[in-house]
């Protein structure tokens, strides 16, 4: 079974999002009448060190995240800090690894991972290969990062036949990856947390992400899941909008009482 076979089973309980402007209306009213809850949440972007447990019954992940507080303010910066939508996003691969989602098939391909607790955590769930991917400058933290969690599960000691690969590499959006180990393997899962924050990022990531979603060979579709901070409506609209010229997009449903501030959505290629 895919991964999208699994995803799309699911997707009779997701919300099928057809235009970027009735998306924004329908958040944001959830948004703008809820308490404050969701803001408080959930990662200290002052701190050098952090730890972070992702929630996820038995499948509780323990991760100590380096950042670098002091460079996030420099232009093109954001991925030395952790943002909190990669919690939002990892506790959702939690709770569905708890609920019998079987990860070690899967080949998870991280855009913007910047810190890299998504692609970290979906490594500690199981996922058989994990490529997590950014922009050189914030590649010595991110292999930093993946250096520790890699020790971690060799001191866990995995059991013999579940051994997962997991490494850090440069993909700038717009570009072919020069790394040809980024799209060696099929992806399955490609996986997207926080990475627009401004208008202007939206045309490179999303032709990235259709670029990724379009290199598989063998007709399975990839399912992107992605997370997003609800920071602006009109570039949370551009986004959607743009996302919906290539693909059939799906918000998956959040806990509105805690998550209003995020959206998170399965989303895979239109057929041509
Ligand atoms: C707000 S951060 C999110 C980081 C991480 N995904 C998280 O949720 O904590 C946005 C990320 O996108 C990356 N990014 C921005 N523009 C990029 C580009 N043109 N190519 C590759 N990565 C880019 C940044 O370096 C940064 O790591």
């Amino acid at each position: 079974m895919s991964f999208f076979d699994v995803v799309s089973r699911e997707a009779a309980d997701y919300t099928l999002v057809t235009d970027g402007l009735e998306e924004v209306c329908e958040l944001y009213s959830v948004y703008y009448s809820s308490s404050s809850q969701g803001r408080l949440k959930r990662v200290d972007q002052t701190l050098s060190e952090i730890e972070v447990e992702i929630q996820g019954g038995q499948r509780e992940v323990t991760l100590t995240i380096m950042q670098n507080p002091n460079i996030n303010g420099e232009l093109g910066q954001t991925g030395a800090v952790l943002w909190n939508s990669s919690v939002v996003l990892s506790e959702y691969f939690a709770r569905r690894s708890l609920s019998g989602w079987d990860l070690t098939r899967f080949n998870v391909l991280e855009l913007g991972a910047g810190c890299g607790l998504v692609g970290m955590v979906l490594h500690r769930l199981g996922a058989r290969r994990v490529v997590l991917t950014d922009q050189q400058r914030v590649m010595k933290l991110l292999l930093k990062n993946i250096e520790r969690c890699q020790n971690v599960v060799k001191g866990k000691q995995r059991s013999k036949g579940s051994e997962t690969t997991v490494f850090g590499t440069e993909y700038v959006w717009g570009r072919m990856p020069e790394d040809q180990r980024v799209l060696a393997e099929p992806v399955d899962v490609l996986v997207v947390s926080d990475c627009v924050y401004h208008e202007d990022v939206v045309p490179l990531l999303v032709k990235t992400m259709a670029d990724v979603c379009s290199s598989r060979e063998d007709g399975v579709p990839v399912v992107a899941v992605v997370g997003q901070e609800l920071r602006s409506d009109l570039v949370h609209q551009a986004f959607v909008d743009a996302l919906l010229d290539r693909f059939q997009v799906h918000r998956i449903p959040v806990d509105a009482a805690v998550d209003s501030y995020y959206a998170l959505y399965a989303l895979w290629l239109k057929q041509p």
